[in-house]
């Protein structure tokens, strides 16, 4: 399995892979926005013949919640991340997850990284929280459209990461 940057012709495969994986879907635009608009921030995960067998999708947001006068705060934001069943825990999410992150903090100077999880996700909470180190900022109490609620969770970014 090869994990490399996401490219426009990969973004069919990447909305395949998510269809079958969440009930989170965005239509070809949002695909198409986040990756020419963050190019480095995005990945794949390809078989030998070059199907995608997991992706990442991430963007870069400026910190509203900050006070007014504290400086320009830019972060990055995961919107989707999911891996094939028959490629899960090989350490493929955990690699793009990382390869995302160290973008964010290069490339864009990210302070921290940001996504949204359903509470009930076990996998999801064990990749992010133990395996990456990812801190609970708040709940959003109904954030998904069947009610469930998100945690979302941050963790900070070092310039270096
Ligand atoms: N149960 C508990 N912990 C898990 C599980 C699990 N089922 N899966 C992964 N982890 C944790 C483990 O600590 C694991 O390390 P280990 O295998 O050494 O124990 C670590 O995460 C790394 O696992 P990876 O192999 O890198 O994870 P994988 O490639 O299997 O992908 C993912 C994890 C993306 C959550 C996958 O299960 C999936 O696609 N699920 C359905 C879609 C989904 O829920 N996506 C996240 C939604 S939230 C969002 O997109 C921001």
């Amino acid at each position: 399995i090869n994990i490399r940057q996401a490219r426009p012709e990969d973004m069919l495969g990447m909305q395949a892979c998510n269809l079958q994986n969440l009930p989170e879907n965005y239509t070809m635009r949002m695909y198409s926005y986040h990756i020419l608009t963050w190019p480095q921030l995005s990945f794949v995960a390809e078989d030998a013949k070059g199907r995608v067998v997991g992706y990442i999708l991430a963007k870069m947001e400026e910190d509203d919640e900050q006070e007014p006068h504290t400086a320009f705060a830019p972060y990055g934001h995961v919107t989707s991340i999911s891996v094939l069943r028959p490629y899960r825990r090989l350490g493929l999410a955990k690699t793009l997850m990382l390869q995302s992150q160290y973008a964010m903090a290069t490339a864009y100077r990210a302070a921290f990284c940001s996504l949204h999880v359903r509470k009930s996700n076990r996998a999801a909470l064990g990749l992010y929280r133990d395996t990456l180190g990812f801190e609970v900022h708040k709940v959003e109490a109904g954030y998904y459209a069947d009610g469930e609620d998100a945690l979302a969770m941050r963790l900070t970014l070092s310039p270096r990461d």
